[in-house]
């Protein structure tokens, strides 16, 4: 039996004495971010955050936030969750870290977990989306080259996509923001429009390897494909002897009332990668294939000193299961659906703010006539965090415990920053229409 979840507004009590107080120099809001230390690739917003529990976030001036970007997906249990705060420290207590020169007890029990739930009988443990990633990359590759053909290392990728910021994953997702400058693009990887299965199989060559895609572009928009979309991908890749790779960092562990997205169509891929949701805070990730596609992969092909440790395992495996508490996933759904609905009657009240509604299960997309940004600001000012992406769309991703309470407090919230954006002058053209 897991503890119940903390009840989730205790911490917004108003504190007495200064037992709890952090010091000072933890809760200031840090110096203006131009005297900052930080190499500045963000433009962070001038809020930070000192306490977390469920949906709720407390900054360092006292005032609350509902969070609905949970960290960009990844505390999928939202904050300070109980069960994965004491398997923390226990086995903090225990054992921080190990190398992978030895086995690890909690990263066995995780991969077996997870390969028993899902298509795949491999699992390796990473430090985040990117890694994920490149371990499916290098699976995908090593694959041919262990079946004889080493020529195979393309993978055809989609516009709009998201995979990371290390130099292979920025040359799959294509975006030319975030390749420019950073010397040679690296090579294999052929981009065609998202959902276009001709294109797919006028990109095939004798060199391609797979198909890299996620089963709903998030950074990119929440962009939905149809059902056919992936399942035509199996069906290319079995009839071209190609392996399909679907990137779930966002989608997956639950997001989409699924445990992976590409349940939702009957779609099993060849490899996978995860992460965010994965350890529900804990840096972690994972690339997990069936093994036939994970064939190339043995002993010296890949590694990590992090990956896997014991402190990761602990969480991970915390996460796991709640993940998998009898009702969870269906909670997730229902969640969705009923957050879904109250949307969609937000967007029929605000017609010339809310263009559309997207998505599925907890991963849903608000594509807004006005600026997402500024939409996303308007948000933040009724204290509530959701998060930009593209084709102008703001990504609602709230912790999947949410419940009925949560999901009115973020219409109220959304509601009224829906009625300040139409008090505000028109900041693009898109709003006088
Ligand atoms: C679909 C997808 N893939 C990969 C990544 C990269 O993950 P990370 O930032 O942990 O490297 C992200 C991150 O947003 C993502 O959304």
């Amino acid at each position: 039996m897991l503890p119940p979840q903390r009840r989730q507004f205790d911490f917004l009590a108003p504190r007495s004495g200064t037992a709890n107080a952090m010091p000072a120099d933890v809760t200031a809001l840090p110096a203006p971010t131009d005297q900052s230390a930080l190499l500045p690739t963000y433009a962070r917003a001038e809020v930070s955050f000192v306490r977390g529990d469920g949906a709720w976030l407390e900054a360092s001036d006292g005032s609350r936030y509902l969070d609905f970007g949970a960290g960009i997906a990844v505390c999928s249990l939202g904050h300070s969750h109980p069960h994965l705060v004491q398997a923390l420290i226990e086995q903090g207590q225990k054992l921080w870290h190990v190398s992978n020169l030895f086995r690890i007890p909690g990263a066995e029990r995780l991969a077996r977990r997870l390969a028993d739930a899902s298509f795949a009988d491999l699992v390796f443990f990473t430090n985040s989306g990117a890694e994920a990633l490149e371990g499916a990359i290098k699976t995908a590759r090593k694959y041919h080259a262990a079946s004889g053909h080493p020529e195979r290392f393309r993978l055809v990728t989609f516009e709009g996509a998201f995979h990371g910021r290390t130099l292979a994953t920025i040359a799959a997702g294509g975006n030319p923001k975030y390749i420019e400058g950073f010397g040679p693009k690296v090579e294999g990887f052929d981009p065609v429009p998202f959902g276009d299965l001709q294109a797919v199989e006028a990109a095939i060559g004798p060199e391609t390897a797979g198909v890299l895609v996620e089963p709903i572009q998030g950074e990119g928009g929440i962009r939905v494909p149809p059902a056919s979309f992936l399942r035509g991908l199996r069906e290319l890749c079995d009839r071209r002897g190609l392996l399909l790779v679907v990137d779930e960092v966002q989608t997956g562990m639950g997001r989409t009332g699924k445990l992976f997205a590409h349940e939702l169509v009957g779609v099993k891929p060849d490899v996978m990668a995860v992460a965010k949701g994965i350890g529900g805070g804990f840096p972690l990730g994972a690339f997990m294939a069936t093994h036939e596609a994970g064939k190339g992969m043995v002993v010296g092909t890949h590694g990590t000193t992090y990956g896997g440790n014991p402190l990761a395992m602990a969480v991970g495996n915390a996460v796991f299961d709640v993940l998998m508490e009898p009702g969870f996933l269906e909670r997730v759904a229902d969640a969705g659906l009923a957050l879904r609905q109250k949307l969609a009657a937000l967007k029929d009240a605000h017609p010339r703010i809310i263009a559309e509604i997207r998505g599925e299960g907890l991963i849903l997309g608000v594509r807004t006539h006005v600026l997402n940004s500024d939409f996303a600001a308007a948000a933040r000012a009724e204290h509530m965090l959701v998060i930009p992406a593209g084709d102008n769309v703001v990504r609602l991703l709230p912790p999947l415990t949410i419940g009925p309470a949560e999901i009115d407090e973020a219409l109220a919230r959304l509601e009224r920053a829906c009625v300040r954006m139409e008090a505000a002058p028109p900041a693009n053209p898109e709003t006088s229409k």
